[in-house]
């Protein structure tokens, strides 16, 4: 069976190199709608997509990662993306984590399907967690207690294409 979804699914890979160029509004919008097309726990779309593109927002969201990251290897965690989107919900929410990470998935393999190069980036939790974080929240009109759950660099990539690593034998057990 060849079937286009299928191939976006399985080629999708991490993209971790960018062209500064900002990304389009229109495929932007394409990336956050599918975004919010996926499953949530009870039908509540508990999930809030933030879209990041001012580039002195971008730079301190990346400074905040790196802050908690406190790796030397990798000053900028969020790789030179031009885009930032980070998935949020209510602390509250049935499953959270469980939401945003579906929200998160659709985002990542819609950017492929787009065009574009995506890379799932953690620590959005502790980022959000902090002060800084929290006053960020509240400049956009969220609450401060929202859980961020994923963070994704996005952009066109500048790079070649990655491999995926093999597949692991123990993946499926058919019974
Ligand atoms: C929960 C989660 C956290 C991740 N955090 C990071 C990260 O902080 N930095 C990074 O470069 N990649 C991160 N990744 C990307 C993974 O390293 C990547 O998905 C994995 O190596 C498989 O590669 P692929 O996405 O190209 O298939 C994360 C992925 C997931 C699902």
């Amino acid at each position: 069976m060849k079937n286009e979804a299928l191939e976006v699914l399985k080629n999708r890979r991490s993209i971790r190199r960018f062209k500064p160029e900002q990304i389009s509004q229109e495929v932007l919008d394409v990336v956050l709608e599918a975004g919010t097309y996926a499953p949530t726990a009870a039908g509540t779309q508990c999930p809030v997509i933030v879209a990041v593109q001012d580039p002195d927002l971008v730079a301190r969201l990346d400074a905040m990662n790196a802050g908690i990251l406190n790796n030397q290897n990798i000053s900028h965690p969020y790789y030179g993306a031009p885009t930032i989107l980070i998935v949020l919900a209510p602390e509250d929410a049935i499953v959270p984590e469980i939401d945003c990470a579906l929200a998160g998935g659709n985002l990542l393999n819609a950017a492929y399907a787009a065009g574009l190069g995506s890379c799932w980036i953690h620590r959005s939790r502790e980022m959000f967690e902090s002060a800084e974080g929290k006053a960020l929240l509240k400049q956009w009109g969220l609450p401060d207690t929202m859980t961020a759950v994923a963070s994704i660099a996005l952009g066109y990539p500048d790079c070649p294409h990655p491999q995926p690593a093999p597949r692991k034998s123990s993946y499926i057990i058919k019974v």
